[in-house]
């Protein structure tokens, strides 16, 4: 199916950057918040990363302006009946995810595709939860959206194929290159990922070396363009713990079983870029 209006839920990291690059692409987006402040919120974030890129050479005013003319910020999930495709980016929760995905099953029009932006979770439970499990799939962005390249699109047991070529398509139109992946813990990404930063959050707690030599280590070692603890700050401590707990819960490998010291931090609301501290002080 051609997808031309695209709905977004979720208001965090990667909601907005999902918006920003659908809305660039010519999308028309509608971004659902639970409440209209976050939701309008959304959207002056969008315009402020589109701001930056008009500053740096790499957009032009017009077309700017034209991004932010196709973005419309709601409340009512309701507003999102008769998109194409709705694209559900809330927290790394399974209970939320599923009470979400019956909702837009009851709201959406029959024909509208309903996908995860999830880094780990079941996509099948999602699909199940509606009664159109052959339209729902993982479309799963990368952070920053606007920057990262790839598109894992997972795909269910349950999706047909046309669902799967809907998703793919979207992700090209958005200027991404997409991989298909069978529905599986952490996907192809966070699968190889997790272990690493996880066993970095063990280094340090066992004192082998401070989290700046750590980061200094893997990019000047391993040509990696941040280190893991600033990647860790820029995912967020709570969606990396709960990928660490869907992945351990899936597989049972002790290399996915979180370091005591990201689940303490985590309590203690040290949360990254998000909430101003995590391994790193971001508070100026
Ligand atoms: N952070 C990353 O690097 C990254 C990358 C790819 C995919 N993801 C996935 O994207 C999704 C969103 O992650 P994020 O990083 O944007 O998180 P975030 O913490 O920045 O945002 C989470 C959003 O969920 C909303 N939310 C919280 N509880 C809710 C509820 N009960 N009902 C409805 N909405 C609720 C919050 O208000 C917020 O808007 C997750 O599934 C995550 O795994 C994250």
């Amino acid at each position: 199916m051609t997808i031309k209006r695209v709905g977004i839920v979720g208001s965090g990291i990667m909601g907005a950057g999902i918006a920003e690059t659908a809305a660039v692409n010519g999308f028309e987006v509608i971004v659902r918040s639970r409440s209209q402040s976050t939701a309008d919120g959304m959207v002056a974030r969008v315009e402020k990363s589109l701001a930056k890129q008009v500053d740096k050479g790499k957009l032009e005013a017009p077309d700017r302006d034209a991004a932010l003319g196709r973005v419309t910020a709601v409340s009512d999930l309701g507003e999102l009946a008769a998109c194409d495709l709705v694209i559900e980016s809330v927290v790394e929760d399974l209970a939320v995810k599923k009470h979400l995905f019956s909702e837009l099953d009851r709201i959406c029009g029959d024909s509208t595709l309903i996908a995860t932006n999830t880094s780990t979770l079941p996509v099948v439970e999602l699909a199940m939860e509606t009664g159109r499990p052959e339209k729902v799939c993982g479309i799963h962005f990368f952070n920053p959206a606007p920057v990262m390249t790839l598109v894992e699109v997972v795909r269910p047991l349950t999706a047909s194929d046309a669902t799967i070529a809907s998703a793919r398509a979207f992700a090209e139109a958005c200027g991404k290159t997409p991989v298909e992946v069978k529905d599986q813990a952490g996907f192809i990404v966070n699968a190889l990922l997790f272990p690493y930063l996880n066993n970095a959050v063990r280094l340090l707690e066992n004192g082998v070396a401070t989290r700046e030599d750590i980061d200094t280590a893997m990019k000047g070692g391993c040509g990696f363009p941040m280190g893991p603890f600033a990647l860790l700050d820029l995912v967020g401590l709570d969606t990396s713990l709960a990928i660490l707990d869907a992945l351990y819960d899936e597989f049972h490998d002790p290399n996915y079983s979180a370091a005591p010291l990201l689940r303490r931090m985590v309590v203690a609301e040290l949360l990254g870029r998000k909430s101003g501290r995590g391994f790193y002080d971001y508070r100026k």
